[in-house]
């Protein structure tokens, strides 16, 4: 028996509709005037996420005011289903003289099993007592797990931000007219923009050395939430924490408002935790990663991994693709060997397993590998492909460690979680070097531009 759940981030991006509606008479002509001059106020609420308060005085809302229902079926206008789900609320506290606090609107997670594969729902969200339904919305729920068949087209983004580049992203991404979107972390960009005020800087520790905490303004992830609903209130999304969604507050807190507004299927997938998980679509089986928890080779994701690739039937599920924020090949000058560490201690689980594909972000620019593990060209190695090219406020990378001059230097990079792993090559043109001096054989194409990916699958992969 197929089936199947679907996370619709209904809630986050639902706002009560409140506007009395508009009169349905004509606009009037220019003809028709003069008319009496009106102003129209700006709703701040608009910016900052309906009923989220920002300041020095914030008292958290009670989640239990407003019920979390989805109303859905398989014709338009016909709703046969009905789900109640689950409210929560967070808060981005500050015990900074000078820096604001911050509680969010209520986000409603509603979550939704037994849906057929590949089959069109229509679905409206909100609480029908107050009454407070949303419009209409149509999904369609991905195919079923089978070696022959597939999302149409998978939209792949790192890095994203919320910017006029990352509008040219959404844009283009749209036409692409996608059936799945991946989201490999660094979702918001918040903690580059002050609390005091929301002004955004494209590097928050240049411009603010002397900060008590790297605040960070929540009401970005509002207005991302806004401006992602267009798309992702009908396909659905997947999300990976990068090192923006850390966002550290009072009482060493992390990762509040990511580990709050996403509901990943981590108990499903075995994983227990929101930040790795896995799950099928059609005849791909996807692994997302955690690259800011322990991912050395003793602890509990490593077990997982194991058991979680161990279980994958490769006859029904063809192919694996795997995703994590910061990449593990990398030529770029920035964030360049990161994540070695994390390299060393997974990389030959994920090609024991014969890994088909890697995508990260982190690096803001593109990258596509040769086949490689371990340093080595390998044709039994995934092909690594770095997609951190959203389009976020801080710029797209242009250096290349192999460029005259731009070889970093030990202490730059330092990963945000875990320990440095630097290696010197050990073969090749570059042995006994921590860098090349031209672009290395692993690396098969770079260009730094921002954009998005978009992968298609059309057969099965040839094993050996
Ligand atoms: C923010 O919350 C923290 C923790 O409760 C508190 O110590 C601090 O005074 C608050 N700041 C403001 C500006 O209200
Ligand atoms: C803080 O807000 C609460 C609830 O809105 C209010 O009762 C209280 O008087 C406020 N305190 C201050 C110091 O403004
Ligand atoms: C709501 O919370 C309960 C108890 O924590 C949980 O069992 C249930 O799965 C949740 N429902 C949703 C839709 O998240
Ligand atoms: C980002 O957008 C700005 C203004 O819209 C544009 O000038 C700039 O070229 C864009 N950057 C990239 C890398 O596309
Ligand atoms: C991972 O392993 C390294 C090396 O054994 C160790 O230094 C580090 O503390 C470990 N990290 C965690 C999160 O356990
Ligand atoms: C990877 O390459 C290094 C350097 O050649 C070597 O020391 C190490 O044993 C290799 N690791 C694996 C898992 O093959
Ligand atoms: C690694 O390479 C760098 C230059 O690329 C060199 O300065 C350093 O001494 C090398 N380290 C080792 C252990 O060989
Ligand atoms: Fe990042």
């Amino acid at each position: 028996m197929n089936y199947l759940k679907l996370w619709i981030p209904v809630t986050l991006f639902f706002t009560i509709i409140t506007q009395t509606k508009l009169a349905t008479s004509q606009i009037p002509t220019t003809l028709e005037g003069p008319f009496k001059p009106v102003t129209r106020t700006f709703d701040s609420s608009l910016r900052r996420g309906r009923d989220a308060q920002i300041g020095s005085n914030v008292t958290a809302l009670d989640p239990a005011s407003v019920a979390s229902e989805v109303w859905y079926g398989k014709e338009s206008g016909k709703y046969t289903s009905k789900r109640r789900g689950n409210s929560t609320v967070y808060s981005q506290l500050y015990p900074f003289e000078g820096l604001m606090n911050y509680t969010s609107g209520i986000i409603h997670h509603v979550r939704i099993d037994g849906l057929e594969p590949g089959t069109k729902y229509y679905y409206k969200c909100g609480d029908s007592s107050i009454p407070a339904m949303s419009e209409e919305h149509v999904f369609e729920t991905l195919p079923s797990s089978s070696p022959n068949s597939y999302p149409r087209r998978i939209a792949v983004i790192g890095d994203l931000g919320l910017t006029s580049n990352s509008s040219t992203t959404m844009d283009h991404l749209i036409m692409n007219d996608p059936s799945l979107l991946l989201m490999i972390g660094d979702l918001t960009y918040a903690n580059q923009y002050r609390t005091t005020g929301g002004k955004g800087v494209p590097c928050f520790s240049c411009a603010f050395p002397d900060a008590p905490i790297r605040e960070t303004y929540q009401p970005r992830w509002d207005g991302w939430g806004r401006f992602m609903e267009p798309l992702i209130s009908r396909v659905p999304m997947m999300v990976v924490e990068g090192n923006h969604e850390i966002e550290p507050q009072v009482a060493g807190i992390t990762f509040e408002s990511y580990l709050t507004r996403f509901s990943l299927p981590s108990e499903e997938s075995g994983s227990g935790s929101n930040f790795y998980y896995s799950f099928d679509a059609g005849g791909i089986h996807f692994i997302m990663l955690g690259a800011y928890v322990d991912y050395n080779s003793t602890g509990s994701q490593y077990a997982w991994l194991k058991e979680d690739l161990y279980r994958v039937d490769r006859t029904r599920i063809p192919w694996l693709v795997a995703a994590w924020h910061p990449p593990w090949y990398n030529s770029y000058s920035a964030h360049y060997q990161e994540f070695e560490c994390m390299r060393q201690e997974m990389e030959a689980l994920l090609y024991q397993y014969r890994v088909d594909i890697v995508f990260s972000g982190h690096v803001h620019a593109y990258e596509r590998m040769n086949r490689v593990y371990n340093y080595s060209l390998d044709h039994c190695g995934p092909v690594h492909i770095t997609v951190g090219d959203g389009g976020n406020i801080e710029q797209v990378e242009v250096d290349h460690a192999d460029d005259h001059g731009k070889c970093p230097s030990a202490e730059d990079n330092m990963p945000e979680f875990g320990g440095v792993c630097h290696i010197n090559f050990s073969s090749g043109p570059a042995k006994g070097k921590f860098c090349w001096d031209k672009q290395p054989e692993w690396s098969a194409f770079r260009e730094s531009s921002f954009g998005h990916g978009i992968l298609e699958v059309w057969s099965k992969p040839k094993m050996s």
